[in-house]
Formats: structure tokens, C-alpha cells, sequence
């Protein structure tokens, strides 16, 4: 599909007519006998006219995203060739609808069954194309293919996409984008003391990565900030020695989503030509089982000499995290934010469902305002509060504290609080734990987003960063 900007009328194949609001203004009794009233949802294709109406009922961008998707969608039902759609206002949230809601993941189809809106043209008519106009279009198309590789990333299946493969995505979008690129291997894990990361992998037939990419602004433009991002990139999470059983065990795949969020927003970061300095770290590894899996039991010493009892293998994702997260406080000087990423928990799904990523750190008033963003970009987003008294059931009688907690309640939140232990002092305010276990991967389609990856974290945080 591709996307184009015009002011002239375009004599498409067929027009697409967002009704918002209800207001229906022409085919009146045709529609009204195929039962459109122009509610949400709501798709008619009247081939006749060629015409595609679709309801909207509210002027909300995330209402228009998901509009524009259905519409997308019936247009894929057809042999056009073209369409055309006006676009009076909300141009980003027209483009968002269309590129998001037009993925597919083909990979492993065979060749009759692919995607069959590759050829298609997609005229957006608006007024005129100011500079502001076809910035807003440029950054727009670039967010959303950065959601669309992300989706790709975590669709792959795991034994197409593991540590080392998650490296030389990250090599490529460095290549393209003008980034620097650091891959460290488990040598250098080892001798830097990361205990933690390292004993996740020790089971794979795949040697674990940490991978460093660094965003600085070109030219002579001062630097306002410096932000970090950590992903959780387990390219296959088992759950180790304490095993997922089966059922739970199908679609963690998808446990490298937070690493892969990461990777996304990388690769859009320097089309949005912003003047901030972004370092965006991830863990890459993968949770396996065998001779030499680390174990219930163990005790581990992350980067900063935390010692650590391993009482659940399968709470893994917090013991990458704790070492990357040591690893950027230290290679990195005067950080402005740090911000992680993660499918965490079960509990956060359980807490606020499958569409929604729970924000948790110590400053509420940050918590908030990423939130705010958060939900700008149509992402959405809820705040899990610490509190004390869960911050006390980490606690281990042998080592400095134990990767899972006592209770069973609250595993979202102790999980977070599990994080805060790797984070120093001077930045205990300035960092943000975002579990996006429910919205990363959904296995139906909801809204412009499909089956599968959603590409969860990666509009949250641009636009978060837009606002810096
Ligand atoms: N990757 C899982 C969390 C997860 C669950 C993500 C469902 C997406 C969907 C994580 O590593 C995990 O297994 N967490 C455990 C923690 C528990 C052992 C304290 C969980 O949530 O059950
Ligand atoms: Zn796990
Ligand atoms: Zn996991």
C-alpha cells in the first residue's frame, strides 16, 4: 500500500467516506436498507457508487485510527486499485489508521495467500501541503513503519529470531539511521558482572547479546536531554526449570516485545529529528531448559553486587533487566530519564487486561505525565501504584533479595519494585517501568491493531519524546 498527499481531486478506483458524528449526507436509502447508521465499526462497501462509508462517531483520533483501519480492511476485500479519501483535520491519525490497520504478517504464508494490498494507491485529499502538512505526514509514515517492523520482530518465530538475529536487526537499523552500535557478548557480561542477565541464557543454544544503540542529534543543535530506554528482549521465554505449562507456554515468543519496542523507536528517532540524546538498551536471551539451566535455589550477583535467590526461574525478565538497567546507570553519565520495557507479568494482564500497560515507578508526577502521552498516541496506559508494605515481600533470609515475592497479589507492582533495587539512588525519581505484558501481544485483533504484535511502546514513548 502507498500512502499519498495530494490537494487535486483524484479519479480512484473507489472513495472512502468517514461519517462522523452520524451525519450521513448522501446514498441515504441505500445505506439506510443495509442498516448503516454510521456507528463505530460500522463498514459498507456500495460498489455502484464506489463508495466505502465507515461510521465514526466521535471526532477522537484513536475513533478516526480505527475508522480509517475497518476501512482499509473492506478495501482489501476488493481488486482496487486505488482509493481516495478527504482529510479536513487529524491528518496523523488518518495515516496511523492506514499503515497500522493495513499489516499483515505473511512471513510464513505460502506465496498465493500474501498480502494483497502491496499495489494498492491510497490518496489522502487535503487542502493544501504546507511544510507543517507534509512533516506531520513524513513523521507519521515513519512511526508507524517502526510499529510495523517491531510487529514483524515479534511475529518471527523464535527459533527465526533469537538473541543474535535481535543483534543484527539492531546492526541494520544502526546502518540506516546513522546510530552507534555496541553488541556485547557473554565474555563481556562476564567479566563486567552481570551474574543475573548471564545465568537466564546459560540453558540456550544461543549465546545471549546486550545491545547498545546511542541517538545523538546532528549538528550543531545543543542536546536538551539525555534519555534512556531498556528493552527485555527474551526471544523465548520457557519459563526455565520452573517450566510454564503448556498452554501459557504458546505465544512467548513474544517476550522479546519490550526489547523489540526499543529497537523500533530507535529506528523512527532520528527521522523525527529530535534534539534530544536517546540511548536504547536491550537484554537479548533466551529462557531455556537442560544440564545447564540455572535453578531454583541459586543465588546470583547482578552488576551493582546485589546477590539475588533465584526462587522462580520464570520470573527471568526482571533479572535481564536488573543488569541492563545497571549497565546503562554506569556506561552512561547524567541521565535525564530511564525509561524499561517489558512483558513482565501475568499479573499486570490479570490487573488492567489485555489492552492496556501498566506505568509504575517512584515519581507519580513522571508516571503521569507519560500516561498523559501515553494515551495521546492511543496507547493505552495506567499508573500501578507502589506502596511498602508489598516492597517487603521480596525479601530473602539468604540473599539480598528474591526474584519473586511472598504473596501472590500485586505480582505487577512487586515485580517493579523488584527493578527499583538496580536503580541508583541519584535517579530514583527519574525512572519509569512500563509492563506491557496484556497490549504486545494480543491473539485476536482488536482496533487498527491485528492478531498477534501490537508494536505496544513504541508510539507511547515518541510521542513522550516529541514532548521534551
Ligand atoms: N514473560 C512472562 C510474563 C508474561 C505472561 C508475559 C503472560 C506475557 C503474557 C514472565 O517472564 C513471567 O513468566 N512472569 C511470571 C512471574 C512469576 C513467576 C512471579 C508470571 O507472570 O507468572
Ligand atoms: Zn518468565
Ligand atoms: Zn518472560
Amino acid at each position: 500500500m502507498n500512502l499519498n498527499l495530494t490537494t487535486k481531486k483524484i479519479d480512484s478506483d473507489v472513495e472512502i467516506i468517514i461519517v462522523r458524528n452520524k451525519k450521513i449526507k448522501e446514498n441515504k436509502e441505500i445505506l439506510e436498507v443495509l442498516k448503516f447508521t454510521g456507528k463505530d465499526e460500522e463498514v459498507v462497501l456500495l460498489p455502484e457508487s464506489k463508495k466505502i462509508y465507515v461510521g465514526c462517531e466521535s471526532s477522537d483520533e484513536d475513533n478516526i485510527r480505527i475508522a480509517i483501519a475497518n476501512a482499509v480492511k473492506k478495501l482489501n476485500t476488493t481488486n482496487y486499485k486505488s482509493a481516495s479519501i478527504k482529510c479536513k483535520d487529524k491528518l496523523s491519525a488518518y495515516i496511523d489508521g492506514f499503515e497500522l490497520g493495513n499489516y499483515s504478517f505473511d512471513k510464513y504464508k505460502s506465496k498465493d495467500e500474501k498480502d494483497i494490498s502491496e499495489d494498492k494507491n491510497i490518496y489522502i485529499e487535503v487542502e493544501e501541503i504546507t511544510k507543517d502538512i507534509q512533516n506531520v505526514f513524513e513523521q507519521s509514515v515513519a512511526i508507524c513503519t517502526s510499529v510495523n517492523m517491531v510487529r514483524d520482530f515479534v511475529n518471527t518465530a523464535p527459533d527465526d529470531f533469537y538473541p543474535s538475529v535481535m543483534a543484527q536487526e539492531a546492526i541494520k537499523i544502526a546502518t540506516n539511521n546513522n546510530l552507534e552500535c555496541k553488541i556485547l557478548d557473554e565474555e563481556y557480561l562476564e567479566q563486567n558482572g552481570m551474574g543475573a542477565m548471564l545465568a537466564v541464557g546459560r540453558a540456550s543454544r544461543y549465546r545471549s547479546k546486550l545491545i547498545h544503540l546511542t541517538y545523538k542529534p546532528s549538528g550543531k543543535k545543543k542536546t536538551k536531554k539525555k534519555i534512556v530506554l531498556v528493552g527485555k528482549g527474551l526471544t523465548y521465554d520457557s519459563g526455565g526449570l520452573s517450566l510454564k505449562p503448556s498452554d501459557f507456554m504458546v505465544s512467548m515468543k513474544s517476550d522479546k516485545s519490550g526489547g523489540s519496542a526499543v529497537l523500533g523507536i530507535m529506528n523512527a528517532i532520528s527521522s523525527l529529528n529530535l534534539p534530544i540524546e536517546v540511548h536504547g538498551i536491550v537484554g537479548a536471551v533466551e529462557n531455556m531448559i537442560g544440564g545447564d539451566a540455572y535453578k531454583p535455589d541459586d543465588i546470583l550477583k547482578a552488576k551493582n553486587g546485589t546477590t539475588i535467590e533465584v526462587r522462580n526461574t520464570d520470573a527471568e525478565g526482571r533479572l535481564v533487566l536488573a543488569d541492563c538497567l545497571c549497565y546503562a546507570q554506569d556506561e552512561i553519565e547524567e541521565i535525564d530519564g530511564i525509561f524499561d520495557f517489558a512483558t513482565l507479568t501475568g499479573a499486570c494482564v490479570v490487573g488492567v487486561g489485555q489492552y492496556t500497560s501498566g506505568i509504575m515507578g517512584n515519581n507519580e508526577k513522571l508516571n503521569n505525565e507519560f500516561i498523559k502521552t501515553s494515551l495521546k498516541s492511543g496507547e493505552l496506559a495506567c499508573m500501578l501504584p507502589f506502596n511498602r508494605y508489598l516492597k517487603k515481600t521480596l525479601k530473602s533470609e539468604i540473599a539480598d533479595i528474591c526474584n519473586i515475592s511472598n504473596t501472590r497479589y500485586g505480582g505487577a507492582i512487586t515485580a517493579g519494585m523488584f527493578l527499583e533495587n538496580f536503580i541508583k539512588d541519584e535517579y530514583k525519581q527519574k525512572w519509569v517501568h512500563v509492563d506491557i505484558a496484556g497490549p504486545a501481544f494480543v491473539e485476536s485483533d482488536w482496533g487498527y491493531n491485528p492478531h498477534g504484535a501490537s508494536g505496544a511502546g513504541v508510539r507511547m514513548t515518541l510521542e513522550y519524546l516529541k514532548s521534551l
